[in-house]
């Protein structure tokens, strides 16, 4: 309401300001409510919770169903972190991300003058680490599931079969892909056809459809050996590929121990490493925490200086010292705490920006185009889904696996090539994050789950490369200390710092004019970009209800009972 007024008070801006706020309430469900980033894998899962299944059944189907009508990052040829809170407030954190196979090394990406190759860590069959989704199911279902495992692919199994329309954003997508599909596809794929595609064209894909129905049959065995195990292992054979059986068979998805603190009073569950996001979620949470966000207002002046200066500092501590933690010692502790982060954000000044030069990694006290898709969902009883998957760059590697349907991950592009070079985030690693045999690439997905007094608050994510975490956080604050609904929330315009390079990224009129003229007097360098996230949350009313946010930026939708 204080931001309304705000906005209100600079007339000239009143349009900008105010775009995402609405009228009107979302709409309010009381059983269950499922936002993903297409409309039918939404009803795929609201199908499942209706027929009695639980957020975990709804999403296995969920995750199946966007491999079919979301091939862009909906996958089975790539990985993906699940956060998973039961109704008695037990948490669970499933690491299915993909692996390095055992035959990378270090500097395979690298030319003999030790630069690295453009490309070879993002397209063709090179580009990808051995997909971990389908482990990643078998094991969610396993420990939570109800229903019957193979009810739970067969309607992923039918969008193949039958087809599904294409949305217009996809239609586009797919034609503006045509040359590359056709070059890394020499066999031919189902994406590619003599005509243009256009919206609500059927993409019928059989054998993706094949491919799903042994998975049903046969769980993991379905895909990590056998006739699926042969194709993938012929398809890394027809380019430079190096996935082998023993890749697959060995593979295994991990429970790992959630990472979690407070913000304002809130308890904040995120994934841990592998993932960065988890972490970098909190230190920014906490580098914000002191300062009176909600008096200052929504993207006001000292509002941004504050956000801007905590995502700098933070991506800077991203770049050292994160890595996959059975092969670095991720210094966990330290990134998360309190006095740390307060620490760091002592050297910002409100008259002037920090310069990414300037700002590195905090020391250890001792020795110790973006793609993806996330969705949300909330069962009947109250358990929560938060689930980020990915295949990387959108349709991953562009190598659609010969007979067997479906796009590998281009996922080897996020360890660090080359210490300092920057990957197709501009996101820079070091040690921790290089290329070893069996480790698991940093990632920045940030499937999250909020508590209020011990009760579940919010479940959010979203895709974005290095923008997932910043977009995660600013939809907390939207949330917590701007008083914004899930729908407001998921809507407002976003930015982006991430240390290097040095400059803050907003979508267009996402910043007032008076705060962007102070920000470059003070010596910040702003740039628009296009769309940031595609935020897909639910939040939970006072009453109990349940109110989804799903990102008007891409197709997305909520839909509940
Ligand atoms: N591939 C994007 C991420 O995992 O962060």
């Amino acid at each position: 309401m204080l931001q309304q007024l705000l906005c209100l008070s600079v007339g000239a801006v009143l349009i900008s300001c105010n775009a995402f706020r609405q009228e009107k309430l979302p709409r309010a469900y009381r059983n269950g409510l499922v936002v993903t980033a297409h409309p039918e894998a939404s009803n795929v899962g609201l199908q499942i919770l209706k027929a009695g299944g639980n957020a975990v059944d709804a999403a296995v189907a969920v995750q199946f169903a966007l491999a079919v009508v979301y091939p862009n990052a909906g996958n089975i040829g790539g990985g993906g972190f699940m956060v998973y809170r039961d109704v008695d407030g037990e948490f669970a954190a499933l690491d299915f991300r993909e692996a390095a196979p055992a035959a990378a090394n270090r500097d395979m990406y690298l030319d003999e003058s030790g630069n690295p190759i453009v490309d070879l860590s993002l397209r063709g069959q090179l580009a990808s680490g051995v997909p971990g989704v389908v482990d990643g199911m078998v094991r969610a279902h396993e420990r939570f599931g109800k229903l019957d495992w193979a009810a739970l692919v067969k309607p992923a199994v039918d969008l193949a079969q039958k087809g599904f329309p294409l949305t217009a954003m996809q239609a586009r997508e797919l034609n503006s892909r045509k040359e590359s599909f056709t070059k890394y596809n020499p066999l031919g794929t189902a994406f590619v056809r003599e005509v243009e595609w256009t919206e609500g064209d059927t993409l019928v894909q059989p054998e993706l459809a094949h491919t799903l129905s042994l998975i049903a049959e046969r769980k993991r065995a379905g895909f990590y050996e056998g006739e699926v195990a042969d194709r993938i292992v012929e398809e890394m054979n027809r380019g430079n590929g190096i996935i082998s059986y023993d890749d697959l068979k060995r593979y295994e998805a991990k429970w790992r121990e959630p990472v979690a603190s407070t913000y304002r009073g809130y308890r904040v569950v995120s994934m841990p490493p592998p993932s960065s996001g988890g972490i970098a979620l909190i230190s920014m949470l906490k580098s914000v925490e002191a300062f009176p966000l909600s008096r200052w207002g929504f993207q006001q002046d000292s509002t941004m200086r504050v956000m801007i200066e905590a995502e700098r500092r933070v991506y800077a501590d991203r770049a050292t010292h994160l890595g996959d933690p059975d092969f670095y010692d991720v210094p966990q502790d330290m990134l998360i705490d309190s006095a740390y982060n307060a620490d760091r954000m002592r050297n910002m000044s409100f008259s002037h920006a920090s310069f990414s030069s300037d700002i590195h990694a905090g020391s250890l006290p001792q020795p110790e185009h973006e793609e993806t898709t996330h969705f949300s969902i909330v069962d009947q009883e109250g358990n929560a889904v938060s689930l980020t998957t990915t295949i990387n760059g959108s349709y991953g590697s562009h190598v659609v696996v010969a007979g067997a349907g479906f796009l590998l991950n281009n996922e080897m592009d996020d360890f660090s090539v080359k210490p300092g070079a920057p990957n197709m985030y501009g996101l820079i690693g070091g040690t921790a994050n290089a290329i070893e045999p069996g480790k698991r690439m940093l990632s920045s997905m940030t499937p999250t789950i909020l508590e209020k007094d011990g009760e579940l608050f919010l479940v959010v994510g979203t895709p974005g490369g290095s923008t997932i975490m910043t977009s995660v956080f600013q939809t907390i604050l939207n949330v917590v200390d701007f008083g914004m609904n899930m729908q407001e929330a998921v809507s407002a315009p976003r930015f982006h710092h991430q240390w290097l390079p040095d400059e803050v990224a907003a979508e267009k009129e996402a910043i007032d004019p008076a705060v962007r003229r102070s920000l470059s007097g003070s010596g910040y360098k702003l740039v628009d970009r296009s769309a940031i996230g595609r935020v897909d949350a639910i939040l939970v009313l006072p009453d109990g209800s349940l109110q989804g946010g799903a990102d008007p930026r891409g197709d997305d939708k909520a839909m509940g009972y």
